[in-house]
């Protein structure tokens, strides 16, 4: 066998294929639909709906070879990556599932053929090491007797610290979800290399490798930690294609196989780094893992951002760009490194090509924003660093250089790592525990799988063609619970339905409402939602009560339907103009189609100007002119592919699919309603246009009788508006520029007279100015002074009094301002804002200003004349006591 890392994926899933496995392609990296997860991070994330039994699947084996992340959530190898030989933070799982076909004895059987038999992977027999759970006897039995390893060359691992289901050997995917024991097969690199035996004290080091975990699938873990037995055991087995590529390359270190050394020599070439053994060097390893990491998820929607997985991103990118800076480049790099990384990754990347512009510009701008601010928050974190005395750096500078200098605490880490000083990160949690926002977004990746609604039922949705039917209530639930009767007045009533014509809420598209109904009974069906593969209704009864085993009358609000189905049409119009108008590089970031709008997010990294919008109105009114046939086929995936079908998320993992396609426009994969021609959209228009985040637009837009409204809406705004500056609607923007120029030429010379004004006011009150202790008093009430002429009359006071303290108010339609003002030379013993307090405090009210000039609202009238005959005194006794002070 020839032992290139595209050949080794390629034996692999050839393997299995020949006993009897469907060959399936690597999901997303976005976990398609589960927000318990961060990123896709093992082979078995697209299949946990199947382990759970929530989902059925046309397979019982399947293969894949799956790309996965590992930084962040639950399984994070970030910090790990450039301190080992064997962690990265993206990397390809090759894996074996069983969906309740074969479990322990064939899952080893198959993985020890692979390994060693000569026609395949040839490994020395005498070279491999596994482990079990502790008290897994079947799988010990399987490798001691079935297999025939030694003995002594198979350890069982327990429980860390005793905690139950806490070992090595007991996979978990998350805090909920499918897990079970496990059984790892190790590698032994040989003696020359640091490192001991699997449970050993230093099983870290890189002479014993694990290179393949097979894990039983057996139970479902809640919350609480109980563990809910499944009823189909089944097989989920992982094997990192670096690691199994460098046992049969023979080399010690991931980082030393043949896609890594072509991608380190192509980044060494780009950073002009001559000597390129320097293959050992940790900045190029960190760059070289972290250019995969990066392409593949902006590949894979999504983009440098400040929460979420967005987040993570943005703190690899910035790693990357570190270490960039510690070998010493002065440009931006790291974007020019997608070229390469496409040609060495082969077919696994086959994907990125269409997309490589766009991510090279994503990855440029991220570049650039962060190494505007890199050099002084390294010139702060280092003077810091020289200040350590106890080996820790404080919780504050790592806040600071997170907070203002976008530097990631692992970020921070790692620079500190390197001097051997440690971080307090307890101390920086509570600092960024303020950032509350943030901790509400994490806290989205941590939704309790265990506390959500069950069915084993099955609805079948006839709603393509019916807009009403007769159904059987299959189950009821209240509040989450399973009740067997829902009556009037139970809050957080679910109906499923073992038929409904309701589209339960998925793929962007709003869940129906409407009513069940039966001659004693009515339910109000406020919203529509899946649990696996049942439909549950939303809602309350309004009379008599329903049943489990009811026969209902289920009826959908037909007109709310029609709209929605305007709204999904227009949605794939819409997607198919945007890659007319913008380019290729467009990809759905999420939509929400809606009965009386519909929103569609998109990448794409410019506003969108007005010419644009017109373009892509002008493209799909064509379109809906032209009353184009809406057609659905159910095809094989690998056919609508085949077809040039546009796959989102859904159905990602069916083997049977729902085309939509529409005329010659567009063909998409999608379980919406539609309408059926073109023309029955009537109307598009778009209503709006923003960005939502970095490289994110999101465009809305209205259809059919919304579209119209809005038109008329519009034009009757433009019809009022001309009636009253006096013009024709053709007219309309020139006389309105007209009134604005004579509006600001007005305003101009009005300022000019209350400037005179003030100016006599000033003159006027100057006179009214009481000498006290050598300074000038000035204190007045004012009516129908506005404040900005209030402003420029203390102004002019000072200047005319030299030395004194002005209190003057206004009362303009009962709403008294107060305003104090201090010349400069006397703003050390008095100043306008103690002024200000010490008048309110008598008065409330609220302002507030500068030593030498403030301004309040004054609440209490009454109180004024009192406050106001209390100043002399208090500045007399403010003078006095700086004179004795
Ligand atoms: N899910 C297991 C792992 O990720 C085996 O694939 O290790």
């Amino acid at each position: 066998m020839k032992n290139s890392t595209a050949d080794i994926r390629q034996a692999f899933l050839d393997f299995y294929h020949s006993k009897g496995h469907q060959i399936l392609e690597s999901s997303s990296l976005m976990p398609n639909n589960d927000p318990t997860l961060l990123f896709t991070n093992a082979g078995m994330n697209q299949f946990k709906d199947i382990f759970l039994g929530i989902n059925k699947y046309n397979y019982n084996r399947v293969t894949t070879c799956q790309r996965c992340i590992r930084a962040g959530g639950k399984h994070n190898d970030l910090e790990h990556v450039g301190y080992t030989s064997r962690h990265h933070t993206f990397f390809e799982m090759l894996g074996n599932f069983s969906f309740g076909d074969y479990f322990k004895y064939e899952a080893i059987k198959f993985a020890w053929e692979l390994l060693t038999d000569k026609d395949w992977f040839n490994l020395t027999k005498e070279k491999l090491w596994v482990t079990v759970y502790n008290t897994d006897d079947e799988a010990f039995n399987i490798w001691a007797y079935e297999i025939g390893i030694p003995q002594d060359r198979i350890i069982r691992i327990g429980n860390n610290k005793g905690i139950p289901f806490t070992s090595d050997n007991f996979w978990q995917m998350g805090n909920t979800g499918p897990c079970g024991p496990c059984t790892e097969i190790f590698y032994d690199h040989g003696d020359h290399i640091y490192g001991g035996l699997p449970g050993s004290s230093d099983e870290n080091g890189d002479r014993y490798i694990e290179i393949w975990n097979i894990v039983f699938i057996q139970f479902n873990r809640q919350l609480d930690g109980t563990m809910l037995p499944l009823s189909k055991p089944s097989v989920d087995t992982g094997m990192g294609l670096e690691r199994i590529a460098a046992v049969l390359q023979n080399v010690t270190s991931n980082y030393d196989i043949d896609i890594f050394r072509d991608l380190i020599t192509a980044i060494a070439n780009i950073i002009g780094i001559t000597d390129v053994s320097k293959f050992s060097n940790k900045s190029l390893c960190v760059i070289a893992d972290h250019i995969r990491s990066c392409v593949f998820l902006i590949a894979d929607g999504i983009l440098p951002s400040n929460e979420g997985r967005g987040y993570v991103l943005r703190r690899i990118i910035r790693r990357a760009v570190r270490h960039g800076a510690i070998i010493g480049v002065k440009e931006p790099f790291f974007y020019k490194l997608v070229t390469p990384l496409i040609e060495v990754m082969g077919v696994f990347a086959n994907q990125l090509k269409c997309k490589y512009l766009i991510i090279k510009q994503i990855l440029k701008n991220e570049e650039e924003q962060f190494s505007r601010t890199l050099e002084r928050g390294l010139a702060l974190l280092n003077e810091a660093l020289v200040n350590v005395t106890n080996d820790t750096l404080d919780g504050e500078t790592a806040f600071l250089l997170y907070d203002t200098y976008g530097f990631p605490l692992d970020l921070t880490i790692d620079v500190c790592r390197d001097l051997n000083i440690k971080v307090d990160i307890i101390g920086f949690k509570k600092l960024i525990a303020t950032q509350r926002c943030r901790a509400k977004q994490s806290s989205h990746f941590n939704i309790d799988y265990s506390n959500l609604i069950y069915s084993n039922n099955i609805s079948s949705f006839s709603g393509y063609d019916n807009i009403k039917q007769y159904s059987i209530v299959t189950a009821l639930f209240c509040n989450n619970k399973a009740v067997d009767i829902i009556n009037v007045g139970d809050s957080g009533g679910i109906v499923i339905l073992n038929e409904t014509p309701f589209y339960a809420e998925s793929g962007g598209q709003i869940g129906d409402t409407g009513q069940l109904n039966r001659q004693d009974m009515s339910f109000l069906v406020a919203d529509t939602k899946k649990y696996g593969l049942a439909i549950g209704h939303h809602g309350k009864v309004i009379h008599g009560s329903l049943k489990v085993g009811s026969k209902v009358e289920a009826t959908i609000n037909e007109l709310r339907r029609h709209s929605i189905c305007l709204n999904h049409s227009a949605t794939h119009l819409l997607h198919a103009a945007l890659f007319q108008v913008l380019g290729k590089h467009i990809s759905q970031q999420g939509s929400l189609v809606s009965d009386d709008h519909l929103r569609f997010d998109f990448s794409h990294f410019k506003p969108i100007t007005f010419k644009q919008i017109c373009k892509l109105e002008d493209i799909i009114n064509l379109y809906i002119r032209r009353n184009l046939l809406i057609q659905t086929n159910i095809m094989d995936l690998e056919d609508a592919k085949a077809n040039g079908a546009i796959a989102l998320f859904d159905d990602k993992y069916n083997k049977i699919v729902r085309v939509l396609s529409i005329g010659d426009v567009s063909t998409e994969l999608c379980c919406g309603t539609h309408v059926s021609q073109t023309g029955d959209i009537g109307l598009f228009r778009i209503t709006s246009e923003m960005g939502i985040a970095s490289g994110v637009r999101r465009i809305e837009a209205i259809t059919g009788k919304y579209a119209i409204t809005a038109m008329q809406n519009d034009t009757d705004i433009l019809r009022k508006s001309s009636f009253l500056v006096k013009s024709d609607t053709q007219n309309l923007a020139n006389k309105i520029q007209v009134i604005m120029n004579k509006y600001r030429s007005l305003e101009k010379e009005l300022q000019f007279f209350k400037n005179r004004q003030a100016l006599q006011e000033s003159i006027i009150l100057c006179n009214h100015a009481i000498d006290l202790m050598g300074i000038k008093l000035l204190v007045s009430c004012l009516n129908d002074i506005d404040v900005k002429m209030l402003h420029i009359i203390i102004h002019n006071l000072k200047n005319k009094l030299g030395s004194g303290v002005i209190f003057l108010t206004t009362n303009i339609n009962g709403k008294v301002t107060l305003a104090a003002g201090i010349t400069k030379d006397l703003i050390d013993k008095v100043t306008a804002n103690d002024l200000i307090n010490m008048v309110l405090k008598q008065t409330g009210g609220k302002g507030g200003g500068r030593p030498d000039m403030a301004m309040a609202s004054c609440i209490n009238i009454v109180a004024l004349p009192q406050a106001i005959s209390n100043i002399k005194s208090w500045i007399t006794q403010k003078l006095c006591c700086t004179i004795t002070s």
